[in-house]
């Protein structure tokens, strides 16, 4: 009997986010959200300004189980309902990945459903067809804490990178900033609270790879100016008005290298719909997703970010992933590795390695 609809539990525990899911796709490809429920470990962490991989670990081990009961019950199914599993099976913190995996192989293992090793990247990828009608391919910018990359997305599982990250992610160049202001982890959500109002023009920060043909990014140096500043302030509408310039700068960094890509883009792809989409943490802050739908705008790119809640991690992510993979035909076996190191585009990421390879090979 071929399936045609998918009820799909997902899974992710990649970083300091327990969530699980269920979503339905159905056999035309409509998607339904039926549950995403997403534990946060914010407060577990916060003390040390930034995720400790072990609290991480031991935290998904105490919350999956009533996480993935209130996800069945939300959506009012139970393990019998269910046409397959999904995990995310990397990149990310391997402790964590492990316990969203092995998670995963149980519940395949008990209830003969097929499982899907998920690349956490996947599911940013496809996170803007959670909410809204999105044919492939598009061109993506993934931006998170630990990403920032240019993708041209064929279909699922074919990215091609376009451009990468030479340092720091844009989320990760949020948080270590807010940090000098200050603020508390995540900095991202808090330095764009900080910024609301102030004025971007007080300070002059550096332009990154003004003159470099790529698509690559860079955010060191404007994190370096940035605690430079942050450290001769003394007055609130100071540190508000350094937020506001390094929110603008980020976003304009972003805006620039997208608006390059697109270039590109449109003429590889000449006689065909031009979409773009904005997909991770990163993709939830004002002011990027206002310059990115302008850039888009004016290249003649349609332009789709998802809802906020499916900008950070979640599981419904993950779901919609494995069910579009099992709607392909490919799942994988039971005994699926853990990948802490799982570049989208794998040629690319070999043969042209933005961040210095470490000994398991790229990571992203
Ligand atoms: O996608 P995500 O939840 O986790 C990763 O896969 O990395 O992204 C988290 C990142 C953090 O760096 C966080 O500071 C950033 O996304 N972020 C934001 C905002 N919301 C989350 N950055 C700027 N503005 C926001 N509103
Ligand atoms: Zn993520």
């Amino acid at each position: 009997m071929t399936v045609s609809t998918y009820t799909v539990l997902g899974l992710e525990t990649s970083c300091d986010e327990t969530a699980a899911a269920v979503v339905r796709r159905g056999p035309d490809g409509g998607v339904d959200v039926l549950s995403s429920i997403v534990a946060s470990q914010i407060a577990a962490h916060a003390p040390f300004g930034g995720v400790v991989p072990e609290i991480a670990a031991r935290a998904h081990v105490e919350n999956i189980d009533a996480i993935v009961a209130r996800a069945l019950a939300d959506a009012g199914l139970g393990f019998g309902d269910l046409t397959g599993v999904a995990a995310t099976a990397g990149p990310g913190l391997v402790g964590g990945v492990m316990v969203g995996l092995s998670f995963g192989k149980a519940v395949a293992l008990a209830r003969s459903l097929p499982l899907v090793a998920v690349n956490h990247l996947e599911g940013h990828a496809v996170s803007a067809r959670l909410a809204a009608d999105l044919d492939y391919p598009f061109l993506l910018l993934l931006v998170s804490g630990g990403h920032c990359q240019l993708l041209a997305v064929d279909g699922v599982g074919a990215c091609r990178r376009l451009g990468s990250t030479i340092d720091d992610a844009a989320g990760e160049a949020f948080d270590k900033i807010a940090k000098t202001l200050g603020l508390p982890y995540p900095g991202g959500p808090a330095l764009e609270a900080l910024a609301e109002g102030g004025d971007a023009a007080r300070f002059t920060l550096p332009r990154m790879l003004l003159g470099r043909k790529d698509c690559d990014f860079s955010f060191s140096g404007l994190k370096t100016a940035a605690a430079r500043i942050a450290e001769g302030l003394t007055t609130h509408a100071e540190r508000r008005d350094l937020a506001a310039a390094v929110q603008g700068a980020i976003a304009n960094q972003l805006a620039e290298r997208s608006d390059r890509a697109m270039i590109a883009y449109a003429l590889a792809h000449q006689g065909r719909s031009l979409r773009f989409v904005v997909a991770g943490g990163v993709a939830a802050n004002r002011a990027v997703r206002t310059r990115l739908e302008a850039t888009a705008q004016s290249r003649g790119f349609s332009f789709t970010a998802p809802p906020l809640a499916y900008c950070t991690d979640n599981a419904a992510m993950i779901a919609l992933a494995g069910a579009e993979r099992l709607a392909l035909g490919i799942s994988d076996p039971l005994d699926a590795p853990a990948r802490p190191r799982w570049p989208l585009d794998a040629a690319a990421a070999s043969s042209k390695p933005t961040h210095i390879p470490g000994r398991k090979g790229a990571k992203a």
